[in-house]
């Protein structure tokens, strides 16, 4: 067998036996863990140190795997048709015996469903034959990893709790996150901005309702994984800078930047600029400057998600 064969096998070995698998996504690398198994899903938020509240989204090859578990609406339908897969999660009625542990819904009756793009997120899916929860795979409030050196960076070791096997796909190609949509009633509500555009889902099903407002963490939020401080670096972050004041690094935008300054896009194209955002996060936060200073991204397209993302980084600490 060669070894990169031999890794994903023992990594669906892994997941059957109840632990913990990280493996890259088209988004970011994943914390995976049986979905099914309530032991194997609560070692997921000890490894992250996750607020118990927030739920997890269930990795599937596709539409027919995901209806094992929760009741596909048409609208649903609909989006599944066109974004999957892809980085698109949906937000469904978990199905009356459905076989999910609870503790991925977190509480509440619905689970979120997504088939990933990625071939090796695909063949492990397939080679373990269960659904996967998955959360990104960092510390809970840390930066999302899109690399394997940035997942070991973040959690601990297979000894103190981390994942037993990292598998490694290279960088992420989105870079940023699923779109989180709640497909439960006939209009597709966003709970989280990401891969897939407002403008994308509006285009496919004629309508679409966003839930912008940064959450404040209480319980019994639509989704609750949007805590207002998220996705952080370890520093302070200034939001619409034109450029570097005493002691911060500049995250830069578009052409006409310092050419000294890491740069999202230096054309500015948002695709880019959403692949490169959490690695540049990632060395901006490991770098010698002790503050953060970026500039302005356009709110449009995958700019609200990225934006989105910007302004959780730069929430102060204390914030909930
Ligand atoms: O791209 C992604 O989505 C990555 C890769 C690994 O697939 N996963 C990811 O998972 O970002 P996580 O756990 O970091 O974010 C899941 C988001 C949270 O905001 C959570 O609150 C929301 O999805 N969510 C999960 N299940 C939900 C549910 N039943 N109802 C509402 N929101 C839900
Ligand atoms: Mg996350």
């Amino acid at each position: 067998m060669a070894p990169e064969a031999r890794e994903l096998a023992r990594a669906a070995e892994v997941l059957r036996a109840g632990g913990l698998v990280a493996f890259p996504t088209e988004t970011v690398y994943g914390l995976g863990a049986d979905a099914t198994d309530d032991r194997a899903v609560a070692a997921i938020y000890a490894a992250k140190g996750r607020p118990s509240f927030n739920p997890l989204i269930v990795h599937v090859l596709d539409a027919a795997a995901a209806a094992e578990y929760v009741t596909i609406t048409p609208l649903a339908r609909s989006l599944m048709g066109r974004f999957w897969p892809g980085p698109l999660s949906i937000v469904l009625p978990r199905t009356a015996d459905c076989a999910l542990s609870l503790l991925v819904s977190a509480g509440l009756p619905t689970a979120a469903v997504r088939a990933p793009a990625h071939p090796l997120a695909r063949d492990l899916l397939a080679a373990c034959g269960r659904p996967v929860a998955a959360p990104s795979a960092n510390r809970s409030g840390a930066v999302s990893p899109t690399t394997a050196a940035h997942v070991a960076g973040s959690l601990p070791g297979p000894d103190a709790g981390g994942p037993r096997v990292i598998l490694d796909g290279g960088p992420c190609r989105m870079g940023l996150e699923s779109t989180v949509v709640d497909a439960t009633g006939d209009v597709p509500v966003i709970l989280r901005p990401g891969g897939v555009t407002a403008e994308e889902i509006e285009a496919v099903v004629g309508s679409v309702r966003e839930v912008t407002a940064a959450a404040t963490g209480d319980e019994g939020l639509a989704s609750p994984g949007m805590l207002a401080r998220h996705y952080a670096p370890g520093k302070r972050v200034r939001l619409n800078a034109q450029r570097a004041e005493g002691g911060e690094a500049l995250l830069a935008f578009g052409p006409g930047a310092p050419a000294d300054a890491l740069n999202l896009s230096p054309s500015g194209d948002l695709t880019e600029a959403a692949a490169n955002l959490f690695a540049m996060l990632h060395a901006l936060d490991a770098g010698l400057a002790p503050a953060i200073a970026v500039m302005p991204v356009p709110e449009r397209g995958l700019g609200r998600a990225i934006n989105d993302r910007l302004r959780r980084a730069a929430q102060p600490e204390d914030a909930p």
